[in-house]
């Protein structure tokens, strides 16, 4: 059993399919064990994504992360964090598998629907980042 942490991004927000998103999650296993929906600060998102901030992308990123709200949320179950990254698909929706969130749902490589952490280690840095402990509760 361990945690990986999920952002449903503001393009699908906005296009009203985060339950879409959230079923396939559930179908998959892993269970939802925390979640907010918020609007995330310039700040905040700049320090989300400050491993990016050197990218030709990361202005872009910011703007986009911070037009709409989002669901931040902690997922759980075995093997979570890889079996949430097979789950979402490839960064670039282009690459995705059949059958993955962002090859159903996401609009290009920016506008990609979905966040998932790439290890168990960033998943608590993650996780840390937008919750405390007493607000994920377990099945
Ligand atoms: P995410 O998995 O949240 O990590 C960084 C985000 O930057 C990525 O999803 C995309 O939303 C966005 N992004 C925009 N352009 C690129 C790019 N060329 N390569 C990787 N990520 C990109």
């Amino acid at each position: 059993m361990n945690r990986t942490f999920s952002i449903i991004k503001p393009d699908a927000t906005k296009r009203n399919i985060t339950g879409a998103i959230n079923k396939i999650i559930e179908d998959n296993n892993l269970n939802i064990v925390a979640q907010k929906r918020i609007k995330l600060s310039k700040e905040k998102a700049e320090g989300f994504y400050v491993i990016h901030k050197d990218k030709p992308f990361f202005n872009d990123l910011i703007e986009y992360m911070t037009s709409g709200p989002v669901i931040v949320q902690v997922l759980e179950g075995e093997n979570a964090v890889d079996k949430y990254r097979k789950i979402m698909g490839a960064t670039n929706p282009e690459n995705a598998d059949d059958g993955t969130i962002r090859k159903k749902h996401a609009l290009n490589i920016q506008e990609n629907s979905v966040h998932g952490s790439d290890s168990n280690e960033n998943a608590i840095i993650e996780i840390n980042y937008f919750f405390n402990e007493n607000e994920i509760i377990s099945n």
